[in-house]
Parts: C-alpha cells; sequence; structure tokens
C-alpha cells in the first residue's frame, strides 16, 4: 500500500515464548506488521494477552526468542547494546500508566532530560522545553515537581518528555488508565492533536475501546496473534 515510503517500525514473525519451569509459554505467535510516519495503531486485548511484551520487543527493551524487529532500516538483533540505547533516545518515545518522572526534577528538567542526554547544552534544552510544555497546555507549570502536579498535569508532562527529541514512534502503554474519565479525554485529545501536527506515529495500549477507536488502526491481541480491525480513512 505505502511501500514506496519506509516504515518507521517493522517486525517479522516476532515469537516471544517464556519458560516458567518446565513449561514454556508463547505470548507472541508470529506477528507481522509494519508501521508508517505518522501512523497511529491501538492495540487491544485481554489483561494478560501480551500487549506489553509486544511493547517491550518493539522497545528492543527485552529480546524476542525469534522472529525480528526493525526501526526504519536497522534490524534490532544486530545492534550493539550501546548503539540500542543511542537509536532508542532518538527514534522512541515513551509514556507510560504511571508517569515515571524523576521526582526531584521540575516539569521543565524532565522534559529537557532526553536532550541532555543527547548532549545537547543546557540553554537550548530548556527552551525546546519549554515549548514543548507549551504545546501539552502547562505554560504555568514548568517549575513544579512531579509531586506538585495533578494526575493528568503528570501525564501531560510524560507526553512532552516523550515528544521531546521528535521521536519517529511513541509507545504508550496505558496512558490513561490511571485517569478520571474527565481527564483521560483531555489527554486523548490532546495525543489526537499531536498525532495530527506531528509526523510522529503512535502504538497505543489501551483497555478503553472509545481512545482505542481514535486509531486509524485497531490491533486485537488475542492467543499470540494480532487481528486487525477495519482500517478506518483519517480525516
Ligand atoms: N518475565 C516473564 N516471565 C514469565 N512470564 C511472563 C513474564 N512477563 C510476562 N509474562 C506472562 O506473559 C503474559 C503477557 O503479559 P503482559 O504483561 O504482556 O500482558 P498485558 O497484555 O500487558 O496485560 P495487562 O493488560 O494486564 O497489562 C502473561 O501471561 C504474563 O504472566
Ligand atoms: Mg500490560
Amino acid at each position: 500500500m505505502t511501500s514506496n515510503i519506509e516504515s518507521v517500525l517493522k517486525c517479522q514473525n516476532l515469537v516471544k515464548e517464556y519458560q516458567v519451569g518446565p513449561e514454556s509459554i508463547r505470548v507472541l505467535d508470529e506477528l507481522d506488521f509494519e508501521l508508517y510516519p505518522g501512523d497511529w495503531v491501538s492495540v487491544v486485548g485481554a489483561s494478560g494477552s501480551g500487549k506489553t511484551t509486544l511493547l517491550n520487543m518493539l522497545a528492543g527493551l527485552d529480546l524476542p526468542s525469534s522472529g525480528h524487529v526493525f526501526w526504519g532500516a536497522e534490524d534490532l538483533a544486530l545492534l550493539t547494546e550501546s548503539k540500542l540505547g543511542k537509536l532508542r533516545n532518538r527514534h522512541l518515545g515513551f509514556v507510560y500508566q504511571f508517569h515515571h518522572l524523576l521526582a526531584e526534577f521540575t516539569a521543565l528538567e524532565n522534559v529537557a532530560m532526553p536532550l541532555w542526554i543527547q548532549g545537547v547544552n543546557k540553554k537550548q534544552a530548556l527552551e525546546q522545553a519549554s515549548k514543548m510544555l507549551v504545546r501539552v497546555g502547562l505554560l504555568k507549570r514548568v517549575n513544579h515537581k512531579p509531586a506538585e502536579l495533578s494526575g493528568g498535569e503528570r501525564q501531560r508532562v510524560a507526553i512532552a518528555r516523550a515528544l521531546i527529541t521528535k521521536p519517529a514512534l511513541v509507545l504508550l502503554d496505558e496512558p490513561t488508565g490511571n485517569l478520571d474519565a474527565d481527564t483521560a479525554k483531555e489527554i486523548q485529545s490532546l495525543l489526537q492533536e499531536l498525532n495530527a501536527q506531528l509526523q510522529t506515529a503512535f502504538i497505543v495500549v489501551t483497555h478503553d475501546l472509545n481512545f482505542a477507536s481514535l486509531a486509524k488502526r485497531t490491533l486485537h491481541l488475542q492467543a499470540g496473534k494480532l487481528h486487525l480491525g477495519e482500517e478506518k480513512a483519517i480525516a
């Protein structure tokens, strides 16, 4: 379909088995899929179906039992740990159910952190972080530490931190799972806006089917296989 555009992520024949005592559990069973710039895919499935396992494989945080994951043209299996870490910092952003912000740092510093890790100078990183915080609606909270922010505000900071490096792909694992319904809707609208504005692809794991339906494609993970929902045209 879009074969002339380079995919931001591809997995081929991806298998993950966990060995627990004598038993081997096949959580992911020969998965194949591809994601293109600006795509948005939702992953839904029962608790324990392997959604987090899948994200961990795609992020190169755990090794598949067999099969391949590519970020652009890079086959993760062929990268050294240090190259993988550097590439992850540039190529990927993460948002989890719990924000994982650093408690001792302000919102601004938390968002600037991935740029500092890349070696961007301090002042420039803070300027970019400040712009990103404005973009997620947190102009007045830049100097707050995580404990001085509401749950929804913390997720906004986590989203800003995930996007600050302009990654090709952001992996979101239940990003609104810990929020009340109204705040969850606000965060979902924000993600929708950012996905439309940026060329960043999203993979969103969620139990919320309304949230899932915002995506262009919904993948159902069941018995180790991904079943594709109907493709929707995006206005
Ligand atoms: N390190 C591990 N060792 C053995 N089994 C594991 C390990 N990690 C996960 N599993 C098993 O793999 C399966 C998938 O787990 P995973 O965390 O990916 O599910 P999930 O779909 O994210 O669930 P939830 O919706 O509850 O977050 C589960 O049955 C789990 O018990
Ligand atoms: Mg999970």
